[in-house]
């Protein structure tokens, strides 16, 4: 598509989005009075208008009900989730079976390597990206020790080419193909997030699968914001944080992925609590553990019903969209402020697009030098991006909130800023 630099081309833009009313189901934080342009849903998505009354729900039938709200609330607590699944398995492009929605994203990483983590002496190493985020950094070298491995040797990082700023698939496959006879499980994110890069899902799945390892992915920065086949690429485990793309509110509960074919499998290692527990006989309370014959196997402890709720008014609004017209909104919106950070007067002198074209919503820019100075200015003007240190600014247009004008009016912002900060 040709983009035109002007405030009525932007507008035009969203005259035409078929998404443009979903704006207005969402609150956003105010500056001067006005509402921010909003660039952090890859950090804590916006609230939902319907959150509240969700939320409000659950407190009235607690003050009404007290117990019996786990079986007579108007959402029954105790299988409230069970809304969730097959929405979430859209999301992801998984079977309502695979999907479970506990805890949250690192406590899921180091439950899910119970069971899929299952080091020998000859086969123990973990496959990552280099600079993972350091929470699951952390998981892995804890999971090493724990099971009597030197991180320093266990861990295998996936590195970019030098002087580029994204992963090659070709070196990844290499790297899987090089160290399929020490390496057991290969984990890392869906989507970088530093660089906004989308990795090819399909094709490392397959790689690794053929050479034997086992497959997870953490999804934080995919989730609800590319378009996922968990199921048909093979993928044996996966997990997530609902409170970025998925609206779902500060820490609000993660959700996993394990393939159908684990679901059965008695010989599986896994952390068992009564939540996972067949829900039929659940309350007879007996001793031995029946599954769940589905991925709730995994569910602990009985759910925290009020930061469940938020996620059921977010989940909605997805399930109603569907991820095809998000991802189509999603690219022109993140196309349209790539080409606008291109043709301002040179700006893209100033810095680096670190993010490559296969990606979601997120651009990272890379300053040289007064990035700091520029972020904290363009922050004054009621644009809420992320900044990462030594000089990355993310930015994360969400297509269920944000606008073709707002791309504009934050380029005519940056504009300002970077004549304010270099003195042009
Ligand atoms: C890629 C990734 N992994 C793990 C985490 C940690 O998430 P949590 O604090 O919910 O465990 C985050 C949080 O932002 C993340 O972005």
């Amino acid at each position: 598509m040709n983009f035109e630099n002007s405030i009525d081309f932007a507008k035009q833009l969203d005259e035409e989005d078929p998404l443009r009313a979903y704006k207005n189901e969402f609150l956003f934080p105010e500056h001067g009075g006005k509402p921010v342009i909003y660039f952090t849903g890859n950090s804590l998505g916006l609230q939902p208008k319907t959150a509240q009354a969700k939320v409000q729900e659950v407190l009235n039938d607690w003050a009404s009900l007290a117990v019996d709200g786990h079986f007579y609330a108007q959402n029954p607590w105790w299988e409230m989730h069970e809304q969730l699944s097959p929405k979430l398995a859209n999301i992801i492009g998984a079977k309502p079976k695979e999907v479970a929605i506990m805890n949250t994203l690192t406590a899921n990483l180091h439950f899910l390597m119970v069971s899929f983590y299952k080091p020998t002496p000859h086969r123990y190493k973990i496959i990552c990206e280099e600079k993972a985020f350091p929470s699951d950094q952390y998981a892995f070298q804890s999971q090493l020790r724990f099971h009597g491995y030197d991180p320093q040797d266990g861990i295998i990082e996936l590195k970019k080419r030098k002087g580029t700023h994204h992963w090659y698939t070709e070196d990844v496959l290499e790297t899987i193909e090089k160290n399929k006879d020490t390496a057991t499980l290969l984990l890392m994110g869906g989507v970088n997030y530093y660089n906004g890069q989308v990795f090819d899902m399909q094709s490392i799945t397959q790689k690794a699968k053929e050479c034997g390892l086992m497959v997870g992915w953490d999804l934080a920065h995919a989730v609800g914001n590319v378009k996922l086949e968990l199921h048909k690429w093979g993928v044996d485990f996966a997990t997530w944080c609902s409170y970025k793309y998925l609206n779902s509110g500060p820490g609000s509960l993660a959700g996993i992925y394990v393939n159908e074919k684990y679901l059965d499998q008695s010989n599986l290692n896994r952390f068992e609590g009564w939540w996972g527990h067949d829900k039929a006989t659940r309350f007879q309370m007996q001793k031995n553990f029946k599954p769940m014959p589905n991925a709730e196997a995994w569910q602990l402890s009985n759910l925290p019903i009020l930061s469940l709720a938020p996620q059921l008014a977010s989940v909605q609004m997805f399930d109603d969209v569907g991820m095809g017209a998000l991802v189509a909104k999603s690219q022109k919106l993140t196309n349209y402020l790539q080409y606008l950070l291109e043709h301002s007067q040179g700006f893209n002198r100033y810095f680096e697009l670190l993010t490559p074209l296969k990606r979601g919503c997120q651009l990272s820019l890379y300053f040289k030098n007064k990035g700091r100075e520029v972020f904290d200015a363009f922050s004054e003007h009621g644009v809420v991006a992320d900044w990462r240190e030594p000089g990355v600014i993310r930015l994360a247009p969400v297509p269920l909130y944000n606008s073709f004008e707002e791309m504009y009016l934050f380029a005519v912002i940056l504009k300002n800023t970077l004549k304010q900060v270099y003195t042009l």
